[in-house]
């Protein structure tokens, strides 16, 4: 499986930088489910060798994201593992993850200026979107719109650029693959965001309803907000930024079904898919139709 190369392709990079410490690092971080490789990989089959770089890359820079998301959130937990930050402090956490960064653009340098412009832009975005997603998390925040393009930034450029380059790899209409990626993204990271709600903490790795307690006014919130009524609006406006009680939870899971807000996310990741699949259709590539269909198709 090629998968498995992009793994021992981070391992050389990782000991091309020649020091033990982060080697001894990078042996705490747990691999994860490597979607954005996986992508890389299938849109750009035709180049194998290449596109295992280029996902070993892609990987490394997303890698780096997590290890300074977990400083910023002060999370404890990366993949049902302690993090890097929980077990090393931040000073180690933020370090390592600019060492992993700046050798994923060294090894990126060798790529066409397309491919190279097209990841450096989204680890701009991402960036950006986290600092929004920091500005967000200050206050109660009902606007979708603000939501939305600190998803995009956040989560789905990063993927949106993977599929854009492994298309230009590949030698395929990359603006085609941009979209299918951008619009998997947005539905990737609306999962993310009901599965906060809906799954408990063994399934998630971390604790659950956590975002709301860390001040993220993430889809599902926005949505109920839209369809209480008063008294149950300043109800769920009072548990923002709180430590939840058994009961706050059950009060707001229920709402969160029978009001419908939960529906609404499911019907929009559809769609998203949908549009996801529309923009790559003429390629009939079962494996990156499989990859959506397989996200919407989900249990929660
Ligand atoms: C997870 O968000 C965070 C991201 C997807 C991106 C974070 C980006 C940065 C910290 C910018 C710095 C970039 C580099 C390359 C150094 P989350 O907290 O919503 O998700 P989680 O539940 O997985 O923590
Ligand atoms: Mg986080």
């Amino acid at each position: 499986m090629l998968l498995s190369k992009v793994d021992e392709n981070i391992e050389k990079f990782i000991t091309d930088l020649n020091d033990d410490k982060v080697s001894e690092l990078y042996k705490k971080i747990s691999s994860g489910k490597k979607l954005r490789a996986k992508l890389i990989l299938k849109i750009a089959a035709k180049e194998a060798s290449r596109a295992v770089v280029l996902a070993s890359i892609v990987e490394m820079i997303h890698a780096a994201s997590l290890l300074h998301d977990d400083v910023i959130d002060d999370a404890d937990t990366r993949r049902g593992q302690k993090s890097i930050n929980a077990i090393y402090g931040d000073k180690t956490a933020i370090m390592f993850g600019d060492i992993l960064y700046s050798k994923a653009f060294y090894e990126l340098c060798n790529f066409p200026k397309d491919i190279s412009q097209s990841i450096s832009e989204a680890v701009s975005k991402l960036s950006v979107g986290e600092l929004l997603d920091v500005e967000l998390s200050k206050e109660f925040n009902s606007d979708k719109e603000k939501y939305f393009d600190m998803i995009y930034k956040k989560t789905a450029s990063l993927i949106e650029a993977a599929s854009y380059s492994a298309a230009f790899l590949a030698g395929a209409q990359s603006d085609k693959f941009a979209l299918y990626g951008k619009n998997l993204g947005l539905a990737f990271q609306i999962i993310d965001d009901i599965l906060d709600i809906v799954s408990d903490d063994k399934t998630l790795g971390k604790p659950s309803m956590n975002d709301y307690k860390e001040g993220k006014t993430t889809l599902p919130y926005i949505y109920l907000y839209e369809k209480l009524d008063s008294d149950e609006k300043n109800r769920l406006l009072s548990l923002f930024k709180k430590e939840l009680n058994d009961n706050d939870k059950k009060w707001i899971k229920q709402k969160m079904q029978a009001t419908g807000a939960l529906k609404e996310c499911f019907t929009l990741v559809e769609r998203l898919g949908n549009e996801a699949l529309n923009s790559i259709k003429e390629y009939k590539n079962q494996d990156l139709e499989k990859i959506i269909k397989d996200m919407i198709d989900r249990e929660y």
